[in-house]
């Protein structure tokens, strides 16, 4: 019965191959009655394998062909003699399939390959860059964005992401807060469930080939690179390890990632991909972590070059021991784990354990009874469907962040700048307003620039449809252009129009891995260009396209409207177009505090209060201390200078077309039993004349700890729908565990005490109601 189902799927495998695989239908008869033989259970595989063989499920390698007939004669060679257990990169059918092919018909035992990529934010239709995915505070976007990702993926044969990045981020210099869920440790865990869960399904083992595994990465602190500087050493003591970068990594153990992949960062003295603490203690005893660990791009021998390991085969030595199942691109598990094994300093035994999990995956993903791709789901690809979903995602990851009523006369008339009104002319200014490849941003390796709708080609459909009239002059020809020759002729048509629509920004170069910034201004002549706009007089309206918070200390005052569009995706035009326009209301919201100069950071809402608060005490910017004052005459607080305490708009901010007011936040009982659940509520009501969808969010501060608590964490938060003039009342229940915390032995602590609790619109509003807890 086995073989005859096996039959039929090799069969319809048999018949779907691409054309440098048909002679594999012929050989289908041999295959299948290998391949059933030897498959029955991972454990009964791993008998039957040589020791090379087992180590060979250990390699990951990397291959970059497009035909089946690029790959290259010792790729095939090294699949054949079962040398290689997964390749990363590879983006077509054709040769994940001959890949597969060799693997299962030709290597030893007929065991498949699990093929890799990236796939990021998107494959094909490219979705907002995952800090955009974050501003939606919608966790259902994010997990049909993670879905379409895997259908286009898996129609190309991949059936393994690295994704999500759960790395918290604190400090926009790092170059990969892009790829992050932003600097809060419950919202990144919630959009990191929905994400695992999009790529995954309900069961990765339910057998839909258009599931693909996840990848929790990067484990564990590699946010925390000192000065935002990518690749650099960490130090994250305890209990902040665990407090604030362990639980988006917990929960998303919890909704079962597939893998878990190590990261670059040496923490506290030991490279991540050799630390015995973070994979072995930390995942798999106290996670209970069950799947594959996977070391990132050459992780492991880069542990020699840290100065944590002498050598490569030191390395692989102590990567196996810490308990990395599969090396990532380099070769020292290949090149030395049968010698260690043999000098008896690793037991075949450990390696088993790892063989084991890869297997295991395998098998969760069908890919022995399925190793092939239907090329006929080519057509899967790019469905419009999947551009209408990655245009509502990239809506409402737009935080509308400014929005005045202009002080020139004519145009203050009209109120608040945004919406646009019909009929008004635009003046689309900006090196990104038609920014087809910039808009997809970092990690949009299979995205096509021709698919993407840029802002010109969104304002030219509107155009079209008689809602808007403009004139296009770009000014800078991109983000970083320092010229100023294109300057008159843009001022000319600031003049002309009614309202300017500024689209600028940072190109996706100046974002992602490898990619920090150590000056997060708008790069180029950018904020010339911008003063230049203002002084026509003509209302601004700037639209930014970046991979972090941008420094807009200098130039803000001249913007009338401020929207941050990240690096929208494919569909960036049309959406960003929608809620200019007012077709879709502003809902987005910040997953990062944004500050007032890169010399903040790292900046994040949820710090220390220390014992010098700055707003408890009067203090003076620099600017205004008198000559020769005595240091000890002004106050002492934790602020700077020149910068103040407060950022340029706390995390959690966004506005709406709408008002909504915040009142009558109670309890019904302020003093509780440990096991009684703490249920808080208030109310928020629609006071203007526009439907809104607000984001309430729950935040609680423990007042007094073992070890000193955040001024404020984020609980929990709902996404309530508000038409104008309408009233809820939002109820947030909480148990005592949601109040635990790792104290500084590392124990999962509640502690009875007093806390503060506050239901508000962003993370420095509202005033606290407080309660205790015995
Ligand atoms: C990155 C990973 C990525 C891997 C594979 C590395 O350089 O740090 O996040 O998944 O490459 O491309």
């Amino acid at each position: 019965m086995i073989i005859l189902s096996l039959f039929h799927g090799g069969l319809r495998h048999g018949l779907l191959v691409t054309k440098g695989l048909r002679c594999c239908a012929a050989a289908l008869a041999v295959s299948l009655c290998t391949v059933p033989l030897a498959w029955a259970s991972p454990e009964s595989l791993l008998a039957k394998m040589t020791l090379s063989q087992k180590i060979g499920q250990l390699q990951q390698s990397h291959l970059e062909a497009v035909t089946a007939e690029d790959i290259p004669k010792e790729v095939k060679e090294a699949i054949r003699q079962g040398r290689v257990g997964s390749y990363l990169n590879i983006n077509t059918v054709a040769v994940a399939n001959e890949l597969q092919r060799l693997a299962v018909e030709e290597g030893p035992h007929g065991v498949p390959l699990l093929v890799a990529r990236d796939v990021i934010h998107g494959y094909k239709t490219i979705f907002p860059i995952p800090l955009g995915q974050a501003a939606t505070w919608n966790p259902d976007a994010v997990e049909q964005g993670a879905r379409i990702a895997a259908i286009e993926a898996s129609a190309d044969g991949i059936r393994w992401t690295f994704a999500p990045m759960l790395d918290i981020s604190r400090d926009a210099r790092w170059g990969r807060i892009a790829e992050s869920f932003g600097e809060d440790p419950y919202l990144t865990s919630v959009m990191g469930v929905a994400s695992v869960m999009g790529y995954q399904g309900k069961d990765l083992s339910q057998g839909d080939s258009t599931h693909i595994a996840a990848t929790a990465k990067h484990f564990l602190g590699y946010g925390a690179a000192e000065a935002g500087r990518d690749y650099n050493t960490t130090y994250i003591p305890e209990p902040l390890l665990h407090n604030q970068y362990l639980p988006p990594f917990s929960a998303a153990v919890a909704a079962g990632s597939a893998s878990i992949m190590t990261a670059f960062n040496d923490l506290n003295g030991v490279p991540a991909s050799i630390s015995s603490y973070l994979m072995d203690t930390i995942l798999r005893q106290e996670l209970a972590y069950k799947g594959v660990i996977v070391s990132d791009w050459d992780s492991v021998v880069e542990t020699v070059v840290h100065g944590g390991a002498e050598d490569n085969k030191d390395a692989a030595y102590k990567a196996a021991k810490a308990g990395l199942d599969m090396e990532m691109v380099s070769t020292s598990y290949a090149d030395h784990l049968a010698a260690l094994i043999q000098e008896g300093k690793i037991s075949e035994l450990e390696i088993d354990q790892k063989v084991l999990r890869i297997l295991r995956l395998k098998a969760q993903l069908g890919l022995f009874e399925q190793p092939y791709t239907d090329i006929a789901r080519q057509a899967e690809k790019k469905h419009p469907k999947f551009h209408q979903t990655a245009k509502e995602v990239a809506a409402q990851s737009l935080v509308l962040l400014k929005n005045d009523v202009p002080s020139h006369k004519k145009a203050a008339k009209l109120g608040k700048v945004l919406p646009l009104k019909p009929g008004q002319k635009v003046a689309l200014i900006g090196p990104m307003v038609d920014a087809a490849h910039d808009q997809m941003g970092t990690w949009a390796m299979d995205g096509e620039k021709q698919d993407s709708i840029t802002v010109l080609q969104a304002f030219e459909q509107a155009k079209v449809k008689g809602s808007v009239q403009y004139r296009y002059v770009p000014g800078l020809d991109f983000s970083r252009d320092k010229s100023t020759k294109g300057f008159k002729k843009a001022i000319k048509a600031a003049k002309w129009a009614d309202v300017i629509v500024y689209v600028g920004g940072e190109e996706a170069a100046l974002s992602g891995e490898a990619h920090s910034r150590a000056n997060i201004r708008l790069p180029g002549a950018q904020e010339a260009l911008l003063a230049a706009l203002k002084q026509t007089g003509t209302p601004l309206v700037v639209v930014l396209m970046a991979g972090r918070q941008i420094e807009l200390h200098d130039v803000l005052e001249s913007f009338d409207s401020l929207v941050m569009a990240w690096h929208p995706g494919t569909m960036g035009g049309p959406a960003i177009v929608d809620v200019l326009t007012g077709v879709s209301e502003p809902v987005g919201r910040l997953p990062v505090t944004w500050p007032k100069m890169g010399g903040q950071l790292p900046m994040y809402y949820n710090h220390k209060n220390t014992g010098r608060p700055p707003q408890s005490r009067p203090f003076i910017m620099m600017d205004d201390y008198p000559l020769e004052a005595h240091q000890h005459s002004l106050g002492h607080a934790a602020t700077h200078m020149d910068a103040g305490y407060l950022p340029q708009y706390p995390f959690g901010f966004g506005l709406s077309y709408s008002e909504v007011h915040y009142s009558d936040l109670a309890m019904a009982k302020r003093v509780l039993a440990r096991d009684e659940a703490i249920r808080v509520s208030a109310v928020v009501k629609n006071t203007g004349l526009r439907p809104v969808t607000e984001v309430v969010q729950f935040y609680v501060q423990d007042i007094a700890g073992s070890v000193t608590r955040p001024v404020k964490e984020l609980k929990q938060f709902q996404r309530v729908v508000l038409a104008p003039g309408e009233a809820k009342t939002v109820t947030f229940e909480l148990s005592h565990k949601d109040l635990m915390f790792f104290n500084a032995k590392t124990q999962h602590v509640f502690e009875p005490g007093a806390f503060r609790a506050w239901i508000a619109p962003h993370a420095a509003a509202g005033k606290p109601l407080t309660f205790t807890v015995r």
